[in-house]
């Protein structure tokens, strides 16, 4: 039983937090499950490129959003509703404003959303210095979404059943995973379509997950033909535009190109700056870039004012 707070106390007036995105370095999906959902094996990473939350207290008891993308200030927002569920799980009737200044490309595999809903949860326990551990917040982190639960954690982990079981992994970053470029094609994906769409014969087992993971574990170079994405070959069918992004990024020379969850982000990783910033450039205008690197976030980047 939780100790439930009679009231609420923040640390500080302010509370500023960073939502970092992921890329999947592996994604096997196993089969379709009976709930509709796909079972799945993946390794994710968090990288350096992040949306930031502002959140601040108000007189009532609503939980107001206000975002920069002006499709996403919707009662529905997963921010809202994780916020929802957490004072709903401790009976809090507390009244909240939320800032969401969004960076991250939106329905793009990189986890943004899912990224937002675990570090609201994570940012109001410790703001609010609820009797809540990051366990605790499991449960409602898989209600809020299939990624959640990876990012209460962040940094590297391997994930299953629907990707909502987290092991993390010890940090490390590949010698030719240093760099990454991230190219976003300007178009959007749904991911429910992706694996509606997904071919049984594109089913594999976790052989590429567990060799990835172990040669992590081990800190060996990566085999090469288990960054692979059960995902990719479907989505490069269905949606020209991402193959096109892929000739472009593999023509401008970027030695491996990899689809992010379910795209249409594509990501290219790197052994030095200056050959990824050379890729950058001949790319940059023509489509939406970023030029990042995997992150360890300690302390999600927290600012307290
Ligand atoms: O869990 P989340 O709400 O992010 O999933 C969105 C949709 O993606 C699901 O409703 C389902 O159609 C699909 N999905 C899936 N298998 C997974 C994760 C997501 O089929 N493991």
């Amino acid at each position: 039983m939780k100790l439930v707070p009679s009231s609420i106390q923040p640390t500080s007036r302010h509370y500023f937090v960073h939502s970092y995105a992921k890329i999947n370095l592996t994604l096997d999906v196993l089969g379709k499950r009976a709930d509709g959902y796909h079972e799945l094996a993946t390794i994710m990473q968090t990288v350096d490129l992040f949306d930031t939350l502002h959140f601040s207290i108000t007189d009532d008891e609503e939980v107001h959003l206000s975002c920069t993308k002006r499709e996403l200030n919707t009662p529905t927002n997963l921010v809202v509703r994780a916020a929802e569920a957490l004072r709903q799980h401790l009976g809090i009737r507390q009244g909240l404003c939320i800032e969401l200044q969004k960076q991250v490309p939106m329905a793009a595999g990189l986890g943004g959303g899912s990224s937002n809903a675990a570090v609201t949860l994570l940012a109001l326990t410790d703001w609010w210095q609820l009797p809540l551990t990051s366990t605790d917040l499991l449960p409602i982190a898989a209600s809020l979404g299939s990624d959640v639960p990876f990012f209460l954690f962040a940094g590297l982990a391997y994930c299953t059943g629907r990707g909502e079981h987290v092991k993390p992994l010890a940090p490390y970053i590949p010698s030719n995973m240093l760099w990454l470029l991230l190219l976003k094609p300007a178009i959007s994906v749904s991911t429910p379509a992706v694996f509606k769409a997904l071919p049984a014969s594109d089913y594999t087992d976790d052989t590429h997950s567990r060799a990835i993971k172990t040669a992590l574990l081990n800190k060996k170079p990566l085999p090469v033909e288990d960054l692979h994405n059960g995902l990719e070959r479907n989505v490069l069918l269905l949606y020209p535009e991402v193959e096109q992004a892929r000739a472009a990024l593999l023509n401008a020379g970027a030695p491996l190109v990899r689809l992010s969850g379910s795209g249409p982000t594509l990501f290219a990783p790197f052994s030095d700056l200056a050959s990824a910033a050379e890729v950058h450039a001949k790319l940059h205008g023509q489509y939406e870039v970023y030029l990042t690197h995997p992150i360890f976030p300690s302390s999600l980047g927290r600012k307290f004012i």
